[in-house]
Parts: structure tokens; sequence; C-alpha cells
């Protein structure tokens, strides 16, 4: 993929184009690169901006971290021990359209991206992406996906490693009919080159952020996710090696256990590493995304009816459960073209 991108974030060695993922469409983005310079707030002001957008979408779910907790995250820019193996560094990228007057916010990420030197491994948790209303599909979304490469490459570099691995991780909600922007990301996320840890060999789960759970009396109930993963360079293969899925548990958790207590963490990971090390020492096969609504019944095993019961009953919230089968019928429903009136 060639293409001029603008300044920015863009303009730097770290970023490459080839790191674009093909299915993102060449044009598309090309047009994108060019038209939304990418750049990170350089003031606590600018911040608040891109926080507030960001809390806008995000706060009345519960999905987003504590203004005080990424506040704190972007002015240190690091909040992990000085000599921690893994090291975490917090990152918000801001899109602005050079094609409006007002070069108003167009789109927004954030990160945490860490990196192990030692082993030359640099994983980005991908915590909030928002592509504003009027410029989606714009292929802005694809730079918001493609930036944070650049970002792990850059830490990268000034950790002294040249070439690491880079893995790049959502933790995706699970999928039901009703909620569409749920579909939505992962229909995104498999053009993207991203694929799917099976729940039942890695049943991962998000700490409970909420203030009254971190310094209260509230006992914590974390929240199941979908581990969403795309092993840069290695998109076509349909498999991830064991070590590597333990190595993104480490790192994921280098990055909580700065804003979340460690003895909620622990019963997390070995939830998790459980079920990993009950499936033994053979590659994990990936469940592939779909790409088109047509195909959403691949998303079957990501439903939340058939994921929730991997896990504690305390973690599973009091929404009871589908049956799978009704559920499946109606998110394929759901996505079908309406029938034309005659
Ligand atoms: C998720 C989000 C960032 C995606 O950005 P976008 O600009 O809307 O969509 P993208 O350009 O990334 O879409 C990529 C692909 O996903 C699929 N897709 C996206 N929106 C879709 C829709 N409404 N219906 C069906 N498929 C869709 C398409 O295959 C699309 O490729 P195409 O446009 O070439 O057909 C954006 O919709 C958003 O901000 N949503 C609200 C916040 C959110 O859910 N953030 C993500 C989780 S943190």
């Amino acid at each position: 993929m060639t293409f001029e991108p603008a300044p920015g974030l863009a303009a730097t060695p770290f970023w490459r184009n080839a790191d674009v993922f093909g299915g993102e469409g060449a044009d598309k983005v090309s047009r994108a690169a060019r038209r939304y310079p990418l750049t990170e707030p350089g003031s606590i002001a600018a911040f608040d901006e891109g926080y507030a957008m960001l809390d806008a979408t995000f706060g009345a779910t519960g999905e987003i971290e504590r203004y005080d907790t990424l506040a704190a995250w972007f002015s240190a820019g690091s909040l992990s021990a000085p000599d921690a193996p893994i090291t975490a560094h917090y990152h918000m990228v801001v899109a602005r359209d050079s094609e409006s007057a007002t070069n108003g916010i167009a789109g927004i990420r954030d990160c945490f991206v860490t990196v192990d030197r030692v082993n030359a491994v640099s994983l980005v948790l991908l915590s909030h992406s928002l592509v504003a209303p009027e410029h989606r599909r714009s292929g802005l979304g694809a730079l918001l996906r493609h930036v944070p490469i650049a970002l792990a490459r850059r830490a990268a570099a000034a950790a002294g490693v040249e070439e690491p691995r880079i893995l790049l991780f959502a933790e995706m909600e699970q999928v039901q009919p009703s909620d569409r922007p749920s579909v939505i990301r992962l229909l995104a996320y498999g053009k993207a080159g991203y694929r799917v840890i099976p729940p039942p060999i890695l049943p991962f789960a998000q700490p409970d952020f909420r203030e009254e759970v971190q310094h209260g009396p509230v006992p914590p109930q974390p929240l199941p996710v979908l581990a969403v993963i795309r092993q840069v360079g290695e998109e076509t293969s349909t498999e991830i090696p064991v070590q590597r899925v333990e190595t993104l548990v480490d790192h994921l958790l280098a990055v909580h256990r700065c804003h979340s207590r460690w003895d909620h963490l622990v019963p997390i990971r070995e939830h998790a590493l459980r079920a990993l090390s009950a499936w033994g020492t053979a590659p994990v096969p990936l469940i592939t995304l779909p790409t088109q609504p047509s195909d959403v019944g691949a998303l079957a095993p990501l439903l939340r009816s058939v994921t929730f019961p991997l896990y504690p009953l305390t973690w599973q919230g009091s929404e009871p459960l589908k049956n799978p089968d009704d559920e499946l019928a109606a998110l394929i429903a759901a996505w079908s073209p309406t029938p034309e009136v005659p």
C-alpha cells in the first residue's frame, strides 16, 4: 500500500504504510491519510477535549476509565514501576479534519503501549476508538486502527528494540443481536486482519474500574470480554502459539496493575490461565471474524449466551442468558436485508 499521509505521527519513521492491513481498502485509507493529520494532545487541556469526546460515547455504559485515572496516565506518560520488566505508556491520538474550516476533531483513539525489551515484544491494548458520525466509513477508522502500530514501533525504538513483535489487542464485549455496534465493531476488526482467541481457551475479563470497587467496599465484578487480536505481519495465520497467549496476558496485566488492585487481577489471571493450561501446548486455533453482514452467523461462538457460561456466576451480571440457538437466530434475522414490500 503506497500513499502520502498528512503530517503528524504519519510523518515519523515509525509509520509504515505496509502496516496498514490490505483488507482495509487501499484507496479509502489513502484518501483518509491525506485528509486527517494524526496528532497527540500536547497539554492537559487538549487531553481534556479528547477525554470529553470519548466520555460522551463510552461514559454512560462504564466503558471508560475514570477521568482521574486517564489524566494521571496522560500526565505521567507511564505509571509502570521503573524496574518493571514490561513497561506501559498511555497515548491519545486525535484526528482533525483538514478540509473543515473549524478543524474539529473527526476521530480519536486512545491506547496503552507495552514494551518488553528483553523479549522484544510490544503489545498495544486498544482502549477506545471513535469516529464522529459524519466521518464514518471514510477510512479514518482504518487510520485509527493503524496508528497504534506506529506508537508501538516508536516505544520499542525508545527502549532500544529495533524490530519488535507487535500484537494489537482489543477487549471487546460479546455479541448481542440487539446491540448493533457490537457487531459493527467486529466486522470492522474482521476487515482489518484481527481474529479472536476462542473464549473457552482464553476466557479473559476486564477489571472492574468503578471507584467504589477500587477505593471502596464494593466487591469487584470483572467484565467478561472477547480477546480480539492482530498479530502484525502474521495476519494470515489462523493460529497463535500458546506461549504468545501467555505473553499477552502478562502484557495486559502489566497495564491493568497500574490502575487496578492486584488482588482484583489475580482471579482474572487465574481464570484465564486455568483454561489455557487445560488446552495444552498445541497452537491455539483462532476464530476468523466475518467481514460482511451476510456472514454474521460466523459470530455464533462469540454470542453472550455462549461465552458468559464460561465465567463464574458472579461475573455474569443479572441479565438472564438467552438460549444460544434463539440468540443466533435473532442475530441473523437482525442483519438480514429487509424484504422489499411488493
Ligand atoms: C467502530 C467505529 C470506530 C468504526 O469506524 P467507521 O468509520 O464507522 O467504520 P470503518 O470504516 O472502520 O468500517 C470498516 C468496515 O466495517 C464494516 N462496517 C462498518 N460500519 C458498518 C455498518 N454500519 N454496517 C455494516 N458494516 C459496517 C464494513 O465492512 C466496513 O468496511 P466498508 O466501509 O469498506 O464497507 C465507529 O463506527 C465508531 O466510532 N463507533 C462508535 C464507537 C465504537 O464502537 N468504537 C469502537 C469500540 S472502542
